[in-house]
């Protein structure tokens, strides 16, 4: 497959995707609680993106993935199905989102604790939420996947924490996911160099322990090798003329003013 660019209107398309992605995070923070279940908050997600935005689910039946959103609780890296567990207070969980509005995708994940969270867990979560950062600070036309990649790794090391290699962001549009794979390690000046219009996602995966993972037999669920845990981020974003546009912000972020 080849990188697509995006056109005015599809880039105003992946941005209503991307808000809606971002409403359905802010909307489910208040239910993250010792107690509820990963399947009452599958369930929630889903009401509020079918009923409320009108839009549709992509984890549902992707690949033959049976939930509508992806719950990866404290070893879990990511791709964690729903299920009976119940939360238990200290629990770190990431919730990953993605909708589809007329055609578009919108893809984003946060870090949310059940309780209190251990020092470990709240400077681990930290970690990969700056390092995600740093990584979308790169993007810019003419910058290369490499540059990305570096940012993120430099960051992650420097903390003695462990970024996982075997998952990556992607492009993003009309399909879930697309070229180029973008990955949260690598070297300066090396790789792709971005050009104005695509779309992507930044989603660095953090283990605590080693980077090593493993798949459990239900053919999702990422396990860290160590049972360390993880922590994990993803933000949507367009490259623009200048520099970048994120598209998944939260209300609090794009909120203008004082
Ligand atoms: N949302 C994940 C990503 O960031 C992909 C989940 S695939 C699923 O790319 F099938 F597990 F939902
Ligand atoms: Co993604
Ligand atoms: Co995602």
């Amino acid at each position: 497959m080849t990188v697509t660019i995006k056109s005015a209107e599809e880039q105003d398309k992946m941005r209503t995707a991307g808000r809606l992605a971002a409403e359905v995070l802010d909307m489910i923070g208040d239910y993250v609680k010792p107690g509820i279940t990963t399947d009452e908050l599958d369930r929630i997600c889903h009401e509020y993106i079918t009923g409320v935005q009108d839009a549709i689910p992509a984890p549902l039946n992707y690949r033959g993935f049976p939930k509508s959103i992806c719950t990866s609780v404290n070893h879990v890296v990511c791709h964690g199905i729903p299920g009976e567990r119940r939360l238990k207070s200290g629990d770190a969980i990431n919730i990953d989102i993605t909708v589809i509005k007329d055609g578009y995708h919108g893809d984003t994940s946060r870090m949310f604790f059940a309780g209190k969270p251990s020092v470990q867990a709240k400077r681990l979560a930290e970690t990969a939420f700056e390092a995600m950062w740093l990584g979308i600070e790169e993007l810019a036309p003419g910058k290369q996947l490499g540059d990305i990649g570096a940012a993120i790794q430099q960051h992650v090391e420097k903390q003695r924490f462990s970024v996982v290699r075997e998952y990556c962001g992607h492009g993003i549009g009309r399909s879930f996911h697309e070229d180029p794979q973008v990955l949260h390690y690598g070297r300066r000046g090396t790789g792709m160099p971005l050009k104005a219009g695509m779309t992507l996602t930044v989603e660095p995966m953090v283990n605590a322990g080693k980077a090593a993972v493993k798949l459990l037999p239900d053919g999702w669920t990422v396990v860290t090798k160590d049972h360390s845990l993880s922590a994990q981020w993803e933000h949507t974003i367009l490259i623009t003329g200048d520099g970048y546009e994120v598209l998944t912000l939260g209300a609090d972020a794009r909120q203008a003013g004082p």
